[in-house]
């Protein structure tokens, strides 16, 4: 049974500086609540009722988020604004959430292993990495843990890639077909292919269902690209010993580690809400054009640029 979810949030959140210079990247707000909310949300909508945050100095607001805050539910009591009481107070209790640090970023790998006196060596655990989102309604994890139930072996989400130059970017898996639609047998993974060279076009995404006999396997897996101790290379490990489950995604996903994806989840999210979708999406009707005359201009100025750059 899997019965924890960890989640690593001990990152650098390089790529979207400096507006993660003093907020956590997991705090960042798409739409009106902090992307690592929906994370949680969707724990709690697979039927995973623990939550280990792996985390790092700096980041102890995501744990404020989810923790009571009584003086402001009883500013709200007082003003009568039980809506926002009843919403504040649900955030407290969808699940409960621990907190372990990395003391330094390691890799993710590393981060997961931080995991184990958790979780426990014989037990199973979900990994999700809040850079990837997916709907907010989204029952995959759900059906990896009922894939990892019902077979025994680790399970990793996997998105098809139709670009050999963005497939390049990701961790990509060779793999035959498995027993149902939709999932494969992973026998080998590869971290960052060169365009050309990745054994399929099915790219890792940041949700895994892990057997406890993972932590082992990271103990003694090596530092590799960066210096960092990769968890594809302990993957790597699990698969040569026997093939790990892989369920491809039929959803969209968001990076919202990086800005374009952030802006892409705003809007997909917002468009799903009754309040804001409909007059959102009457916006960029009226306003498609002067956006695309701004993005015009933007992609001639950074032409001159590069021209000047180069001269
Ligand atoms: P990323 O490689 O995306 O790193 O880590 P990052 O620091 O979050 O972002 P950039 O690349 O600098 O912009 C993938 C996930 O693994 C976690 C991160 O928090 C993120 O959720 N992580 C990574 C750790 O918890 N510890 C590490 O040592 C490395």
């Amino acid at each position: 049974m899997v019965r924890t979810a960890v989640v690593p949030v001990a990152g650098l959140g390089t790529r979207f500086l400096p507006a993660t210079k003093a907020v956590p990247k997991e705090m960042l707000p798409i739409v009106d609540r902090p992307a690592i909310q929906y994370i949680i949300e969707e724990v709690a909508r697979s039927g995973i009722d623990d939550v280990l945050l792996v985390t790092a100095a700096g980041k102890s607001a995501i744990e404020d988020h989810f923790d009571r805050r009584l003086d402001l539910e009883a500013a709200l009591a007082a003003k009568g604004r039980d809506a926002e009481l009843a919403e504040i107070r649900a955030l407290a209790e969808l699940v409960s959430v621990h907190a372990v640090r990395q003391p330094e970023p390691l890799g993710l790998g590393h981060a997961v292993l931080m995991a184990a006196g958790h979780v426990g060596e014989d037990a199973s655990f979900a990994v999700l990495l809040g850079d990837d989102l997916l709907e907010p309604d989204s029952t995959f994890l759900a059906r990896m843990v009922a894939a990892h139930e019902r077979t025994g072996r680790a399970v990793i989400a996997l998105m098809r890639v139709d670009d050999p130059e963005r497939l390049a970017q990701y961790g990509v898996v060779a793999a035959v077909p498995g027993e149902r639609d939709g999932e494969v047998l992973i026998h080998d993974l590869v971290e960052k292919p060169e365009p050309g060279h990745a054994p399929s076009d099915l790219a890792v995404i940041g949700r895994y269902v892990l057997p406890g006999s993972i932590f082992p396997v990271l103990r003694t897996t090596a530092p590799g690209r960066g210096g960092e101790i990769q968890l594809t290379d302990a993957l790597r490990t699990l698969a040569l010993d026997e093939p790990i489950i892989g369920l491809v995604l039929d959803e969209p996903r968001h990076d919202a580690g990086e800005k374009l994806g952030f802006l892409t989840a705003t809007l997909a999210f917002a468009a799903r809400r009754p309040d804001l979708g409909p007059d959102l999406v009457a916006w960029l009707e009226e306003h498609l054009d002067e956006l695309r005359e701004r993005a015009d201009r933007a992609g001639r100025a950074d032409r001159t640029q590069t021209q000047k750059d180069g001269a």
